[in-house]
């Protein structure tokens, strides 16, 4: 048994999805989290720019004590080296692990720019839909749209061009590769009525879980949960509370 925090890092307010879906698994465990809104988007960044930013939000949770870090960020996921996964705590990036998709013919995933060249979500519906064709739809500015608050018509209008753009129109399954994403589900759900969409959070709590129950690091009881962000804190601790249903701690960090 281990009462500490688990740690979740993300360029913003995107990994609270991964977050919130924790809290509905293991309502146990207690959350420290750190968003770097300041320095958001990631997914336009290159791997050496993600890999120095991540690694010092890595540092700042290991020195808030967590016993653990869940990565709720596939760019950072997909664009670090494999020493980022090694230190004192374990450390567990986004699942690419599709398998519960129907088998459909064509599948999407929208990512960022960085997720998407890194091809890890592409090579994850291979395994999972063998012979089906794949569009990759690299999401140019969503992130930091959804980050920044726009509008939702400017939300729209981005996702639409994207889907256009790369032919995801008429895919049975799609995947939400990048963790702001499923803050804005249901305009997905609106423009591709007819696609099944995967959002790999509760995968990738799944998987985090199953290292603890492992090192039988499992949280007995929660204590406080605490959410740190860069910047914007303000509007983070709004959404903050919309995701969770309650007011939660947020705090102004430096990194
Ligand atoms: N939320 C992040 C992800 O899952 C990235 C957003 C960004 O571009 O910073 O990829």
């Amino acid at each position: 048994m281990d009462n500490r925090p688990i740690g979740i890092m993300d360029s913003g307010v995107g990994g609270l999805t991964v977050a919130a879906a924790l809290r509905r698994v293991r309502p146990e465990e207690s959350i420290l989290y750190i968003g770097d809104s300041r320095r958001n988007p990631y997914g336009e960044r290159t791997p050496e720019e993600i890999t120095r930013f991540a690694e010092e939000m890595k540092a700042f949770l290991i020195g808030k004590g967590v016993k653990a870090i869940l990565v709720a960020c596939n760019t950072i996921t997909f664009n670090t080296p494999r020493s980022f996964y090694e230190g004192p705590v374990p450390v567990t990036g986004m699942s690419t692990d599709f398998s519960s998709l129907p088998k459909v013919k064509k599948a999407a995933v929208f990512a960022t720019p960085a997720s998407i060249a890194s091809h890890s979500h592409r090579r994850g519906l291979e395994a999972a839909l063998p012979g089906a064709a794949i569009a990759e739809v690299p999401c140019d500015g969503l992130a930091h749209a959804i980050e920044t608050g726009a509008p939702e018509a400017e939300i729209r209008e981005i996702l639409q061009g994207c889907i256009r753009r790369y032919g995801a129109e008429d895919t049975g399954a799609a995947v939400l590769g990048c963790t702001h994403y499923p803050l804005v589900r249901p305009l997905f759900e609106e423009l591709m009525p007819e696609t099944v969409f995967c959002d790999p959070a509760e995968q990738t709590v799944a998987e985090t879980l199953r290292r603890l129950e492992a090192d039988d690091a499992l949280a007995e009881s929660c204590g406080d949960d605490v959410f740190y962000f860069t910047a914007a804190a303000e509007e983070a601790a709004a959404l903050t509370e919309k995701v969770f249903g309650k007011t939660m701690p947020v705090r102004p960090a430096e990194l």
